[in-house]
């Protein structure tokens, strides 16, 4: 069979993550994916010893990488709106089909790729841009496709419950701990993203869309972060019975959809109270179903790159089934998506 030819651009973080899973787990990708699956190409603005790009073409120029015709997938890893939004409508024009973790440009701008990628009868695959690692979009566009979901609720920023749960355990202070997973990497590139709630807003829109089948609507999204708590509201709420954590919260109701993220006191003995340090978790209730909960790291290299890779895995099968042009991004088809306003 054809190998699918890969390129990613960015190598930060995730970038590196995902050259070094895949050389560690070839075989087991490839066996999954059913055909020969090939990194050709990296593309970033300079040469890093992150990761083995040994028998890997690099390149300085990452337009050069969503133009090479000899690529299928063009993964999209370097983050924010601008640059990012063009590399991938680029990649799209150029007939490549895209893996991103940009929850940013899916968020803000999903809406006009999706809808650019629908007439190139290519894919757009962002599994990675929600919870890290978390299989949830997967969870809800397949594990969950015979529910009518009304509501689903998270923590979704692995670097605002890292500094929640350090704040706790360790009283530490807010801008050291901020500054630990920066230094993990944990942090967006703009940290403020990450405490300010903004992050989190991105990713619910995604999940909220996915889940009830409306366009993506991140600025009707009600958004605040973290950066007001002190370790005495974390001390205080535990006295009291509960932890602070960093919800994010998207309920259909009537009249129209709720998205809205922001510090919650949830009761002690719930399980989402119990998800602690990066782990993100979230909730998601299914009327067949009941409530489903989905954990795991939300943020990191690896964690990051197994949903890149997963990603990466199922558009290399649409491309050898030959059915790109009938897959629902958002887990609707594009007629049935319904016009819910926030
Ligand atoms: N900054 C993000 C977080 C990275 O901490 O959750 C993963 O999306």
């Amino acid at each position: 069979m054809k190998p699918v030819k890969v390129g990613i651009c960015g190598l930060g973080t995730v970038g590196s993550g995902t050259v070094n899973v895949f050389r560690r787990n070839a075989k087991e990708i490839i066996g999954r994916a059913g055909c020969p699956i090939e990194i050709v190409q990296v593309g970033s603005r300079r040469r890093k010893d992150n990761c083995d790009l040994t028998g890997i073409d690099f390149s300085e120029d990452i337009f050069a990488v969503a133009k090479n015709p000899e690529i299928d997938i063009i993964v999209e890893l370097i983050g924010g709106y601008d640059i990012a939004k063009e590399l991938v409508l680029t990649a799209i024009e150029n007939g490549k089909h895209v893996v991103t973790a940009n929850k940013a440009l899916i968020a803000v701008h999903g809406n006009e790729i999706f809808e650019a990628a629908r007439a190139k009868g290519v894919v757009v695959a962002f599994e990675a841009s929600v919870a890290g690692g978390i299989p949830v979009v997967k969870a809800i566009r397949e594990g969950l496709a015979g529910n009518s979901i009304k509501w689903l609720a998270g923590i979704i920023n692995g670097t605002g419950n890292f500094i929640l749960t350090e704040m706790r355990d360790k009283g530490r202070a807010f801008d050291d701990v901020l500054k630990e997973a920066q230094e993990l990497g944990y942090a967006e590139a703009d940290p403020t993203f990450d405490v300010e709630g903004i992050d989190a807003a991105h990713k619910l829109t995604i999940l909220a869309s996915a889940a009830f089948g409306a366009p993506l609507q991140f600025d009707r999204a009600f958004t605040e972060g973290i950066s007001n708590i002190s370790t005495i509201d974390v001390d205080h709420a535990q006295e009291l019975g509960y932890i602070i954590k960093h919800l994010g919260i998207a309920r259909i109701h009537d009249n129209g959809m709720e998205l809205r993220v922001h510090p919650t006191l949830v009761p002690a003995d719930k399980l989402l109270a119990k998800v602690d340090g990066v782990m993100n978790a979230v909730l998601i209730d299914g009327d067949a179903v009941g409530q489903t909960m989905y954990y795991g790291a939300g943020a990191g290299s690896e964690a990051t790159a197994s949903a890149v890779l997963a990603d990466i895995v199922d558009v290399a099968r649409i491309i050898n089934s030959g059915e790109a042009a009938a897959v629902p991004f958002l887990g609707f088809t594009q007629e049935s998506i319904a016009d819910i306003n926030v």
